[in-house]
């Protein structure tokens, strides 16, 4: 699982890497955050064919994905494709469709796939703290935990989400029962990837796959006036080198349960420069 794709230099390193990196890691299924792959807000049908073309079997969300409008018709009709699920289901509180107003947001936040003679389950999920007041992330996950279950599938969680206590939280909530938790948003990389009891892959972020010197992925310079001067600066992908970050998981394809975690930054910058 793959975290949050920052504008062309993510693309670019992801279609540089990724296809020779699965094949050398003999990945059989491949989720990755795409919600910043325009240009660092949102996502755009293009910008999905290309994470398509690279290798990755899902696309996942976050706060982001619906930004840009155009891709609303695409993430109504593309499974691969996902957004959080626990977003709010007005019902009768607001009309059918009007005009290209949704009563509900487009797309789904969850999907059933097959790969490797398994049914794995793919949901997003979006945290509530300091982020937009979705629906319970919790509630939602054990609703679409019994869909997989009684689909015969393992489950993999992109928890999209600010807090690291929220993010716990979850992962430890699903414990034993999902395959894996991996969160995203924050675009960096957290070191506390871990099998939790019961056989739970869980990190509490995936970080970034966009350039490795960059402020969560825009250009240093327009973050740091942004920052001293309390202007809103527009924000533009910064151009320095960019990595994939991200984690291997190794699943028991019987039991759906999780034997090990591997976090990766793809590739390594720690031996960068003199000493
Ligand atoms: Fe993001
Ligand atoms: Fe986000």
């Amino acid at each position: 699982m793959g975290g949050d794709i920052y504008g062309e230099p993510g693309l670019l390193v992801l279609e540089k890497r990724f296809p020779a990196f699965k094949e050398r890691e003999g990945i059989d299924f491949a989720v990755i955050n795409g919600e910043n792959a325009a240009n660092g807000f949102g996502i755009l049908e293009r910008d999905a064919e290309r994470i398509f073309s690279a290798g990755i079997d899902v696309i996942t969300g976050g706060n982001h994905t619906l930004e840009k409008r155009e891709v609303w018709p695409f993430l109504s009709t593309e499974p691969r494709m996902l957004r959080p699920a626990n977003y709010p289901r007005p019902g009768i509180l607001l009309p059918p469709d009007t005009a290209g107003t949704c009563s509900y947001a487009p797309g789904v936040g969850f999907g059933i796939f097959s790969a490797a003679d398994c049914q794995i389950a793919v949901l997003n999920l979006q945290g509530r703290e300091s982020m937009q007041p979705v629906d319970c992330p919790f509630a939602a996950a054990e609703a679409y935990l019994k869909e997989a279950a009684e689909a015969g599938a393992f489950l993999l969680v992109d928890f999209h989400a600010e807090s690291n206590e929220e993010k716990e939280a979850l992962g430890l909530f699903l414990a034993g029962r999902a395959a894996a938790v991996c969160g995203t948003h924050t675009h960096v990389q957290t070191a506390d990837e871990r099998v939790l009891p019961g056989g739970t892959a869980y990190i509490t972020d995936l970080g970034m796959t966009g350039p490795a010197d960059s402020v969560i992925g825009s250009a240093a310079d327009t973050a740091v006036r942004r920052n001293i001067t309390q202007v809103p600066y527009k924000m533009e992908p910064s151009g320095n080198e960019a990595v994939i970050q991200g984690v291997v998981i190794g699943i028991d394809a019987v039991s759906g349960k999780a034997g090990e975690i591997r976090r990766v930054v793809w590739p390594s910058l720690k031996k960068r420069g003199s000493l």
